[in-house]
């Protein structure tokens, strides 16, 4: 499948050309074109496989350093969240409140469905 090869220790590497189906983008790649999450373009890879991996850590229910209540069960996830967990990659666009739009916009339909 174009965009995923096998690479190190026999581990799956998925880019955000793999992650399209059928011609179809991910939702968190439409909801970055919907919510103008990108400029240049150039940091929009990397912004999209960190919020697909944040999506999933989420779903594991992996605090970060800014989770209010670690030891609950469930916890929000905050603006604040989102950008604590995003904040390891940078956009010299500033194209930051349209990332943070396209990511909450795939928390609300993808996680919580
Ligand atoms: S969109 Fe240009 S660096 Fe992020």
């Amino acid at each position: 499948m174009y965009g995923i090869c096998r690479s190190i220790r026999r581990r799956d590497i998925t880019t955000t050309e793999g992650l399209s189906e059928n011609d179809e983008l991910h939702p968190l790649q439409a909801a970055f074109i919907e919510h103008d999450g990108f400029q240049c373009g150039y940091c929009t890879p990397g912004q999209i496989c960190s919020a697909i991996g944040m999506i999933t850590e989420f779903q594991n229910g992996l605090p970060s350093a800014v989770t209010k209540d670690i030891s609950a069960a469930a916890f929000e996830f905050s603006n604040e969240e989102i950008k604590e967990r995003m904040s390891g990659n940078l956009c010299r666009c500033g194209a930051y409140v349209g990332i943070c739009e396209a990511v909450r916009e795939a928390l609300d339909t993808e996680v919580r469905e």
